[in-house]
Formats: structure tokens, C-alpha cells, sequence
């Protein structure tokens, strides 16, 4: 047994070594270093924890969204270079650089301010800079990148160490969009070859790039959800074998018959047949669980399959046992995961909430407890 961290029925227990398994399997397919995406709480699974793990196994460099998410890993001790890869003001730049965070710079503008605070630091900034090939999110478009890859070669107070963009439909592999953005980005990159610039590290692929799209290579990947042993979408193509590492498990905290016509939860949209049995679960909306999957979800308890009945609660929700059913106080309850022999994986959810498995993962917040037992504890 591993120690609890929390008496919570409630808990998101994380397979550490699956992770690394991913990583290993991901690597071996693209044969480049994979820049480890570990935004939104590294996709629900716990930032530090998995960014420790991936670190000591082979990850060559990490990708987060926002600074704060930067800091946090340099204060747990994180060693390995960290790219901030969101959009950021002229205010926080010092702030990536005191915590040696490599910094997305995604226009002239942007490239000036962080001049400005490098120079007033006294120390210089590595950048990647970032060419928008068709996601227009952020990023100087490849047919305009000229001046601000000029500037940034010049720079006293920068090091361009990358040059990259962002796929905005590689889960898909039969769109042509892919192998557009990929021409304009190598469009973008021939900028540097045209000054005499020693060529940055290109990076490009996301998690559907690595599985469906070999050109986009490069000389790193960045995959975020496939490293969690989901696909990015349900059309994707499993090219790479993945396994899930998150489970979502809980245990029964109330059981009661209800009787015919009675309804259930709020709003009564949901009304007993028949007598039936009902077993209460302790976790909700408010821990990021859908409330989308009220009466459209399903829980395992004794291995069996049971759907949740009436609307999803804050902190509380009801499943149907049937006429038959049993469960008892303490009984596991699986909410993604596997148990019996059945299975329900994120993407199951996904569906069932009408969203995508990206968002399932990342709603699921703090108030949820993480564990990271030993391999022989695992469920
Ligand atoms: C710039 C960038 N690179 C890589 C990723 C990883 O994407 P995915 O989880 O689809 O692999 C993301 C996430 O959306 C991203 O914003």
C-alpha cells in the first residue's frame, strides 16, 4: 500500500511509469528530443510530480503555457530548459528571465521588450520565436517573420535558440492544412539560411504531428496529450502505442432504495421507474467533473457498469443500481479507469459530456487529491 495524502473518498491516482512509458515510445518513433508539454497542470495529471518523473526519464525539454506555471517548476527544483509558450506583456519578461525560463517571442514589439528587461538585468534572454503558419492565435505570419528574425539574430540581448509554430489540425490526417503550414514555415525558417544565420532549433509537432505527420518533425516534437496515453482526437490514428496513466476513482458514500416515481437531483429530470437501488458519489462540477454527463454518464462499482441518474451536483451525484443492485458504503468507484475487466477511458467521457478528452482532463482541479502510488500499488 501507498500512503494516502488525504482521507478523500475522492482521488485522481497517476501511473508515473506509464507516463514514462509514453515518453520512451514517442521518442523511439520520432527520433528527435521531445520538448514535454506540462500546461494546465501538466493536463490535470499534477505539474511537479510529472515534470520530476519525465525529467528523470528522458524528456529534453519542457513546454508550459504561462509563466507562473514556469516558476512553480524552477521553485520544485526542475532543471531542464522550460519554454513559455503562451503570449505574454512587456511586464512579465523580467520574471522569465530571474527564472531562466526560455521565452516565445511572437513579434517585433515583443522582441523589444524583452531586450529592454534583459538589458536592464544584465542578462541575456533565450527566445523561440514564433511564426504563425495558419493558427492565427499568436506569432509573426511566415509571409512578414523577415524583419523580426533580422532583429532577433542581432540582438546584444537575446539567444535564439528556436524557431517554431503551432498545427492547427495535424489530429486529423487527411486534412491539407498540415502540409500547408509546414511550407510556410519552411518559408519562415529560410529566412535564417538567407542572412547567414546558423539555423535554431525547428520544432512544430504536436501530439497529432507525432502521430500522422512525419515532415513535421523537425528537430523536436512537443506533444502534450498523447504523452497522458490519449489520442487528440478519435479520428487520430494510434501510430504510436500510448497508455492511459490518469484514473479518476471514488467510493461510495450513501445507498438507499428509491421508490417508484419518486425523481431524482435537481430540477427532478431524472424519475425511478421502478423501486430501485441508488448509490450517492462524493465528487462534482466543482472538482471539474462534467456536469454535462448528468444522466448520460457511467461509473464501475463491482465491476459493473451503472449510469448516473439526474443532474450532476456540486459535490454529489447519484447512480442507479437497478431493481437488483448492491454497493456498500466504501465501495471503489471508477470514473475513468479500469476495474473488473471494464474499462472507461477519458475519451469515453469525453463523448458522453459532449467535449473533448483535453478538456475532461484539464478541468479536473485541486480539490481533488493526486497520487503517485509505487507500480505494484497501482489499480
Ligand atoms: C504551442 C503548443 N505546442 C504543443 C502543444 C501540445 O498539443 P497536444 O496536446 O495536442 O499534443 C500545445 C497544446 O495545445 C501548444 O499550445
Amino acid at each position: 500500500m501507498h500512503a494516502r495524502v488525504s482521507e478523500r473518498p475522492t482521488r485522481i491516482v497517476v501511473d508515473l511509469p506509464a507516463l514514462a512509458g509514453n515518453l520512451r515510445a514517442i521518442a523511439s518513433h520520432v527520433n528527435v528530443p521531445v520538448m514535454a508539454i506540462l500546461k494546465a497542470n501538466a493536463y490535470g495529471h499534477g505539474l511537479v510530480p510529472v515534470a520530476r518523473h519525465l525529467q528523470a526519464h528522458g524528456a529534453g525539454q519542457f513546454g508550459v503555457a504561462f509563466v507562473e506555471e514556469g516558476i512553480a517548476l524552477r521553485r520544485a527544483g526542475i532543471t531542464l530548459p522550460i519554454l513559455v509558450l503562451g503570449g505574454i506583456l512587456g511586464r512579465q519578461v523580467a520574471q522569465l528571465i530571474e527564472h531562466d525560463l526560455e521565452i516565445t517571442v511572437s513579434s517585433l514589439d515583443k522582441l523589444r521588450k524583452v531586450e529592454e528587461a534583459a538589458q536592464a538585468l544584465g542578462r541575456k534572454a533565450v527566445v523561440h520565436l514564433k511564426i504563425d503558419t495558419g493558427m492565427e492565435r499568436i506569432g509573426v505570419h511566415s509571409y512578414s517573420c523577415a524583419a523580426m528574425i533580422e532583429a532577433a539574430v542581432a540582438s546584444n540581448w537575446c539567444e535564439v535558440k528556436g524557431v517554431y509554430s503551432h498545427l492547427a489540425c495535424a489530429d486529423d490526417p487527411a486534412s491539407p492544412m498540415t502540409q500547408l503550414q509546414l511550407e510556410r514555415f519552411h518559408q519562415a525558417c529560410a529566412h535564417f539560411t538567407r542572412i547567414g544565420a546558423p539555423m535554431p532549433l525547428r520544432h512544430l509537432a504536436n501530439s497529432g504531428g507525432v502521430l500522422h505527420f512525419p515532415d513535421t518533425w523537425l528537430d523536436m516534437v512537443r506533444p502534450g496529450i498523447l504523452l497522458y496515453g490519449v489520442l487528440p482526437d478519435p479520428g487520430a490514428r494510434a501510430t504510436v502505442v500510448v497508455r492511459p496513466a490518469l484514473s479518476l476513482l471514488s467510493q461510495v458514500v450513501y445507498f438507499k432504495v428509491v421508490r417508484a416515481g419518486q425523481p431524482v437531483s435537481y430540477g427532478a429530470t431524472w424519475t425511478a421507474a421502478c423501486d430501485t437501488r441508488v448509490a450517492t458519489i462524493p465528487l462534482g462540477y466543482g472538482d471539474g467533473y462534467p456536469r454535462a454527463l448528468s444522466n448520460r454518464g457511467q461509473v464501475l462499482i463491482r465491476g459493473q457498469r451503472h449510469p448516473i441518474i439526474g443532474r450532476v451536483c456540486m459535490d454529489q451525484f447519484m447512480v442507479d443500481l437497478g431493481p437488483d443492485g448492491t454497493a456498500y458504503n466504501g465501495d471503489d468507484v471508477v470514473l475513468i479507469g479500469r476495474q473488473g475487466g471494464q474499462g472507461i477511458s477519458v475519451e469515453d467521457v469525453a463523448r458522453q459530456a459532449d467535449t473533448i478528452a483535453y478538456e475532461v482532463l484539464t478541468r479536473l482541479n485541486d480539490r481533488i487529491p493526486r497520487e503517485y502510488p509505487l507500480p505494484a500499488a497501482l489499480p
